[in-house]
């Protein structure tokens, strides 16, 4: 293999470029970013990796989810908090239900950058490049906003650092402390089948709360009640940006991506003689992989060998995104390969992005399907014996209707309501509970299989 640098991606062939106008002004800004401060530390990834490794052991459950695209426009204080507090309302649900850690991650604080299945888009005759993602170029539909502008790099790295701020303070100033469990339920939530579900384990929770604080455990005393470990993670789709925000850890002298602690490669990007695949095999941090349909086994273990040459367990996430009537004939093979090998991965389902399809002139994901390719992917691993390890969904803390269905049955009449997404449709917050309340389940179908087979 040839030798690695942040920029030898530079060399290779590569999909899902930006036709940047202004080259001086795209190589002005990523010198710039290039000196500005790391997001993330390299401690932190390896922090995260080491918590992977205990899902790839089948000691945890990881929890990933956010916006499929982050916008500018979008960018307020209670828009991170409502997406953080349901998010930490599903993880509560999942570790409750697993008796596991769940580990943490978002879809947050640099997803910027979209992947595009055509580089083009026409309305009512009238053809203009597509909208790629705030980082690159704007949402509007006129010329100008099309045009790819380097300067929105600068703004997505900004944004990133504030939404990162205010995580960080969320998430360890008391905020996510457990004795905040009832607080975290949002408004509309509360008075839905989802609400009253949650109120019932949050009261459990308080109770067994109560029980420890009698016996001189409070979160006073013990920071794990008190404060939770959440992480950022992004697409490298943009390899400019994330070359930028390169480092070396002057601890291990390793290069660490410092633009978010995990980073994963797109379905349309891993072809593994290509710029995306070339980037994150030199970079320390924890990697995720999206797996479609096209994926072969003898292409997933080449990658496998490319990305995680040592085999270190925690250091790669396989993403499985085949649509829920495509799962079941594509999953199998794939993971029969990898645990043959002797591959550690952690498996993970996004049930997201293989469901959609158009209704009423939006983009949409009917509720029952996304249920389904998860329910699928734990069939799955319970027949080849491995650990069916996490989810990776796209929601958010607002009250869309971007999916139809779920609990409140959202219909295709009324995706237009508050239809707000930048890129695919997003589970809204009840939705994206009732998801965790079910995938509870399975869950415990799980850990009461896996106990019946320890005791035979
Ligand atoms: C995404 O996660 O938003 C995405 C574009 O996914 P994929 O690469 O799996 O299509
Ligand atoms: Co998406």
């Amino acid at each position: 293999m040839t030798k690695w640098s942040p920029n030898s991606w530079r060399a290779k062939p590569i999909q899902q470029v930006p036709a940047y106008p202004d080259a001086a002004a795209l190589g002005d800004v990523e010198a710039r970013l290039a000196t500005f401060p790391p997001l993330v530390f390299a401690g932190e990834a390896r922090k995260l990796k080491k918590q992977l490794a205990q899902v790839a052991a089948g000691n945890a459950f990881l929890l990933q989810g956010g916006d499929c695209a982050e916008s500018f426009a979008e960018h307020g204080a209670d828009n991170i908090r409502d997406f953080f507090r349901v998010f930490l309302q599903m993880a509560v649900v999942l570790t409750y239900a697993g008796a596991q850690p769940v580990v943490k991650i978002g879809r947050v604080a640099g997803q910027f950058a979209k992947p595009r299945s055509s580089d083009n888009e026409t309305k009512d005759g009238v053809t203009l490049p597509s909208y790629r993602g705030d980082i690159i170029n704007g949402i509007e539909f006129d010329e100008k906003s099309r045009v790819p502008d380097p300067a929105r790099q600068e703004m997505a790295y900004r944004q990133s650092a504030a939404t990162l701020n205010l995580l960080r303070a969320f998430a360890q100033g008391g905020y996510a402390s457990l004795e905040n469990v009832h607080r975290w339920m949002l408004g509309f939530v509360a008075d839905s089948p989802q609400g009253d579900r949650y109120e019932a384990l949050a009261s459990k929770i308080s109770e067994t709360m109560d029980f420890m604080k009698a016996v001189g455990i409070t979160s006073e005393t013990n920071y794990a009640l008190r404060e939770t470990d959440f992480y950022t993670s992004h697409e490298a789709l943009l390899l400019g940006y994330e070359e930028a925000l390169t480092r070396v850890d002057s601890t291990s002298g390793d290069w660490y991506a410092t633009s978010g602690h995990m980073i994963w490669i797109g379905d349309r990007t891993r072809q593994p003689d290509h710029g995306h695949v070339e980037y994150c095999r030199g970079i320390k941090n924890p990697l995720g992989l999206k797996c479609g349909p096209s994926m072969t086994a003898d292409g997933l273990l080449e990658l496998i060998d490319t990305l995680n040459p040592e085999n270190e367990p925690g250091r790669l996430t396989l993403i499985a995104r085949f649509g829920s009537d495509k799962v079941a004939e594509h999953l199998p093979k794939l993971v029969r390969a990898v645990k043959k090998e002797g591959r550690e991965v952690v498996w993970s389902s996004d049930p997201m992005h293989g469901n959609t399809i158009t209704a009423a002139g939006y983009k949409t994901r009917p509720f029952d399907r996304i249920l389904k390719e998860v329910q699928t992917f734990f069939e799955v691993h319970r027949a080849e014996g491995t650990h069916p390890g996490g989810i990776h969904i796209e929601m958010t803390g607002k009250n869309v209707t971007e999916c139809t269905g779920g609990a409140r049955a959202i219909r295709d009449d009324e995706l237009q309501d508050r239809y707000h997404t930048h890129c695919d449709p997003r589970l809204n917050a009840d939705q994206a509970i009732e998801l965790a309340f079910l995938v509870s389940e399975l869950l415990k179908k799980n850990s009461n299989q896996v106990h019946t087979v320890a005791a035979e």
